[in-house]
């Protein structure tokens, strides 16, 4: 049975499963992606499961896991080669598959190209506002072409001859939705843009935008995570290509049909979240962590971080306050401790290497000047963290630190909401972060102002238990209300939507 919950429908694996299975009625569900949602990775224990740090992989995995079907993606692992089958294949999770995983190989000078030129020094800089000068290169964008044909092979591949849905994710296939209806006008093409989409101004810069935008434009749905990125879009395609805008109902036509284009905000699956972090496995991180920072109960408080290692996360911003925290209020030397998990990410870009050794420099620093022989106030965690380890390190959070400069969602934010089925702890919320629309109980910041960061951490280290409380129960309702199954429903609603209207194949 569906429960109302204020209005909203709050959903279930099984009566999403039974909505997506409606709305494919037989065809196959095929989602594209880069970063795979499992790597299988050579150890000294042999070879074991990682899941990356990464929020698309935190939102579609537990969808594709309710509703089943094939997911492509790029194999990065250490070991992906040897525990696929002939076609590149492998079930997950192995004791006992909910989907399939195809992955595809791509070359050093492929990933070089398209993975850390064209995705991640030209359009990741170029959509996230955060003052970073994107860097285009014309033999990037060529690699960049040729790996979303690598991937429409793929693609058609596993879909053969018969009806498919292609869901894809993410700013690493602007082409693909393109290619895959030249080659099969049949196809139903979705794709969700895990970003944010800048302003035609800010987009105007980038060479090769006619060609991206037509990419785009073969999509039949596409969506963003706001209203604003859906109106930003819209705009871009009016100034840039020729098509008609439609903004009455936010859809555009190019050569004939329509793309609609819609915002879906992203969530996470709060229940599972919710009984995960009661299991062995956070309890036995929780210990982990405790030994590793030295920590008894009742130590220090602590305000935690969990991010991968990107300058839109804003963390050199939140050490800084952290750290002019300590010298304006020397009452809280020693009685509090920031804790910063972070997995590097991207680090064969310069801009991502450079970030890394601004980090270690401003950890040592702080921690030189403030550091006493019991205490040290920053302990910065380099790692890949694993899901169970993030939810204990949430659990185990006064106060949760998210001070991105600009990020399309922030899922950690959502995470830790859900995590705290103690009703208890703060967030400190950037509200540049997309996250930021639904948790308004948080403690907002403009993380670009230090000044305020400082007084929102007094605030949140000081806040009385019962406002925690009040002001934590009704994030928690928020996210209740809005789960990753949701976000999936209306997905697929919209899309059944464009099927009835016969604007879709
Ligand atoms: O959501 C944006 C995103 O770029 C995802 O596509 C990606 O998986 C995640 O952030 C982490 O980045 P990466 O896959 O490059 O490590």
């Amino acid at each position: 049975m569906i429960t109302i919950l204020g209005g909203t429908y709050k959903l279930t694996q099984q009566q999403l499963s039974a909505i997506v299975s409606r709305v494919t009625s037989g065809k196959k569900l095929i989602v594209v992606s880069n970063r795979e949602p499992a790597m299988h990775v050579r150890g000294a224990e042999g070879i074991r499961m990682v899941r990356p740090a990464s929020g698309m992989v935190t939102a579609i995995e537990p969808f594709l896991k309710a509703v089943g079907g094939t997911w492509v993606a790029h194999g990065s692992g250490s070991a992906d080669r040897l525990v696929v089958d002939a076609h590149d294949r492998v079930g997950v999770p192995p004791e006992s598959p909910r989907y399939t995983l195809r992955r595809v190989w791509l070359t050093r000078k492929e990933e070089s190209g398209y993975y850390y030129g064209l995705s991640n020094t030209s359009l990741w800089p170029l959509c996230h506002i955060v003052y970073k000068r994107p860097h285009f290169s014309r033999a990037d964008w060529d690699t960049y072409r040729g790996v979303n044909e690598r991937f429409r092979d793929a693609v058609l591949e596993e879909a053969g001859d018969g009806p498919a849905i292609v869901f894809i994710q993410d700013y690493h296939f602007a082409l693909l939705p393109r290619l895959l209806k030249t080659a099969r006008p049949d196809l139903q093409v979705i794709q969700f843009w895990h970003i944010p989409w800048p302003n035609r101004e800010a987009f105007r810069i980038f060479p090769w935008g006619e060609e991206l935008l037509d990419g785009m434009l073969g999509n039949d749905l596409l969506g963003f995570h706001l209203q604003y990125h859906c109106n930003n879009f819209l705009d871009t395609v009016d100034r840039a290509i020729e098509a008609r805008v439609d903004y009455e109902h936010f859809r555009v036509y190019r050569g004939g049909r329509p793309t609609y284009v819609r915002p879906f905000p992203i969530s996470v699956d709060y229940l599972q979240i919710g009984e995960d972090v009661s299991t062995a496995e956070v309890e036995q991180r929780r210990s982990l962590f405790l030994q590793e920072l030295e920590l008894e109960t009742g130590g220090p408080k602590l305000m935690v971080g969990a991010d991968r290692i990107d300058y839109t996360k804003g963390i050199p911003e939140r050490l800084r306050a952290f750290d002019l925290l300590l010298t304006r209020h020397p009452e809280f030397r020693t009685k509090v401790m920031l804790v910063q998990l972070a997995a590097p990410s991207r680090t064969h870009v310069e801009e991502y290497r450079r970030l890394n050794e601004e980090l270690d420099a401003l950890v040592d620093d702080i921690n030189w000047r403030h550091q006493t022989e019991q205490w040290t106030p920053i302990r910065f965690l380099r790692a890949h963290h694993d899901y169970y380890s993030v939810l204990a390190a949430c659990r185990m959070a006064n106060v949760l630190l998210v001070t991105s400069l600009h990020d399309g969602m922030n899922l950690v934010a959502k995470e830790f909401v859900s995590s705290r089925t103690d009703v208890d702890g703060v967030l400190l919320l950037s509200q540049y972060t997309g996250s930021a629309r639904d948790l308004v109980d948080a403690v907002q910041v403009n993380p670009y102002d230090i000044d305020q960061m400082v007084e929102a951490m007094v605030k949140a280290l000081t806040m009385p238990k019962a406002e925690r409380r009040k002001r934590m129960s009704r994030m928690r309702a928020q996210v209740a209300k809005n789960t990753v199954y949701g976000w999936g429903d209306r997905i697929f609603q919209e899309l059944e939507q464009t099927q009835a209207r016969g604007d879709s194949p």
